[in-house]
């Protein structure tokens, strides 16, 4: 295996480049192929055996490509399947979970929110991760509808506002100062989401502490790209790429292709 060679991520559709981002801004050399199962997506309403078949057929895909390393940049995708996936394939995966502990540890109230798929807040690993937080409250909101609209490219629609609403006025009447994002698609929404909640309210997500990871771990098996190369971003959607050339901001090397 070269270090040169890619780095493979994947999501249920375009919200893991909120991931994708994080990490080519703290490993801007590496060479990236992110893969957008759009045409499957919701994978949050989808049952774990089906959340690991996708999963598995975004791999092939990306281990064809000679990726080095797998991102996993969705919580559903790593609470349903990471284990299943290590244990088929040979090659280091990084995945993304809800991040509780930053939010237990920075939480002056002892309450804090998550807003996550239904497919993530029913896992086994979220709920064995949830149970060693004793000392602090966790309110636990399943975000139904809005991967959809931010597949449509709805992100600052009525409609996204008033499911946003619904959501998230329970868990700051109920005293939430931390609100953790459960879904790779979620930080899209944060300037929708500051509109609702109040200022003191932090909102976390995983993006930074991935990347962190991802570098940790090509260090470890010694598969970081020292080239100063200028570095190759490879996009490809199995849907419409309309919706994830504009959340990316530009088009080039954005593919539509069957996988
Ligand atoms: N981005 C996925 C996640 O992080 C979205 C899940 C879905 O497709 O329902 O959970």
């Amino acid at each position: 295996m070269s270090n040169t060679n890619s780095i493979g991520l994947f999501d249920s559709g375009i919200g893991g480049t909120s991931i994708w981002k994080a990490i080519h801004q703290l490993l801007p050399h590496e060479n990236t192929i992110y893969l957008a199962d759009s045409k499957n997506a919701p994978y949050g309403k989808r049952s774990k055996q089906e959340i690991i078949d996708l999963s598995s057929k975004n791999v092939d895909f990306l281990l064809e490509q000679n990726c080095k390393i797998i991102v996993v940049a969705c919580n559903t995708a790593t609470t349903n399947a990471i284990k299943e996936l290590r244990e088929k394939y040979d090659v280091p995966f990084i995945g993304i979970e809800p991040a509780i502990k930053p939010a237990a540890n920075q939480s002056e109230t002892q309450t804090i929110g998550i807003l996550a798929t239904k497919g993530t807040l029913n896992s086994d690993l979220f709920n064995r991760q949830v149970e060693s937080y004793t000392n602090v409250k966790i309110l636990e909101q399943v975000g139904y509808g809005l991967v959809e609209l931010i597949e449509r490219g709805q992100i600052d629609s009525t409609e996204m506002s008033n499911l946003l609403k619904i959501y998230l006025r329970p868990m700051v009447k109920a005293n939430m100062d931390c609100l953790v994002l459960g879904c790779s698609h979620y930080p899209y929404l944060i300037p929708a989401i500051r509109k609702i909640i109040p200022e003191h309210v932090k909102i976390i997500d995983s993006g930074e502490a991935v990347a962190k990871q991802t570098k940790a771990v090509l260090e470890k098996h010694n598969l970081l790209n020292e080239s100063k190369a200028k570095s190759t971003q490879l996009f490809y959607t199995n849907d419409d790429a309309t919706v994830l050339k504009t959340i990316l901001g530009f088009s080039d090397n954005v593919f539509e292709k069957d996988f």
